[in-house]
């Protein structure tokens, strides 16, 4: 007879919940700090946890805009893109929880860090890979663009047909509620850091809030700048 498969055992639960471990010596005097650190933990593995997801999804979609000649995925894309958009929320919900790090807290338990840092998240820098920075956008808008050339549109008709352009345009919506939500995102991470720690430099040597705000991308700037364009000409067709 085989043992029934548990909650536990599938979710690797003893191996996940004991992976948080505070550097803060456990006392009394030190209790806050303990639980705050391990606050601070769990925000950063849990970020990990969905750039995981988030990475998976949208590679899966540059896979599959680059390899198919018809739209016969275009639904399971665009699927995937809102689901990408929807975890960029998640991500940010983890971070401005961490609105509620005591300063104090932080201040104690920060020198534990060393020279740790998020801008050392190797999933962060494969994300930001993919998504571009700035002007140039990386291969998922670009395997995007040839996908719809190569199935005898372009973006610029897609944008102006609006919902006409059926799953097309749903997915143009994914791609922009996912660039506004990894906006989001960066821009909340400095929201947070002016106030756990000011204008305190970083731990891995930046100036902090204000590096990270020079490098906050809103990404797909043709899909924004069609989107004015569309804007524009029915300002001009209904006036
Ligand atoms: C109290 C919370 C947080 C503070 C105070 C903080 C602080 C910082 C600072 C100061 C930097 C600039 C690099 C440096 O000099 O260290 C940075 C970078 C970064 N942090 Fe955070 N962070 C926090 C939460 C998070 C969370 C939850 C994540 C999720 C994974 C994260 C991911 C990153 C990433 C990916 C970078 C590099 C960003 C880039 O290069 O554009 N941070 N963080």
């Amino acid at each position: 007879m085989t043992d029934e498969l548990n909650y536990r055992d599938y979710l690797e639960l003893a191996s996940l919940l004991s992976l948080q471990k505070p550097r803060t010596a456990e006392s009394t005097a030190q209790a806050s700090s303990v639980l705050s650190e391990q606050f601070f933990i769990i925000a950063h593995q849990a970020s990990e946890l969905w750039l995981k997801q988030i990475i998976a999804d949208l590679e899966a979609v540059i896979d599959a805009f680059t390899t198919s000649d018809d739209t016969s995925n275009a639904e399971w894309i665009a699927d995937l893109l809102q689901r990408a958009g929807e975890l960029m929320r998640v991500l940010h919900t983890q971070l401005t929880a961490l609105d509620r790090l005591p300063l104090r807290d932080f201040a104690r338990f920060r020198q534990f860090l060393g020279t740790a840092s998020g801008a050392q998240s190797e999933q962060f820098h494969r994300l930001a890979r993919l998504v571009g920075h700035g002007k140039h956008d990386g291969p998922l808008y670009e395997s995007f663009a040839a996908w719809v050339t190569r199935s005898g549109s372009t973006v610029p008709e897609l944008a102006r047909q609006g919902v006409e352009a059926g799953v097309h345009y749903r997915i143009i919506e994914a791609l922009l509620d996912f660039g506004n939500g990894y906006w989001r995102w960066q821009v909340s991470h400095v929201s947070v850091i002016t106030k756990v720690m000011g204008n305190q430099a970083g731990t891995a040597g930046t100036s902090g809030a204000e590096y990270l705000l020079s490098r906050c991308t809103l990404p797909f700037a043709e899909l924004r700048e069609l989107r004015s364009q569309v804007h524009v000409g029915l300002t001009v067709a209904t006036s």
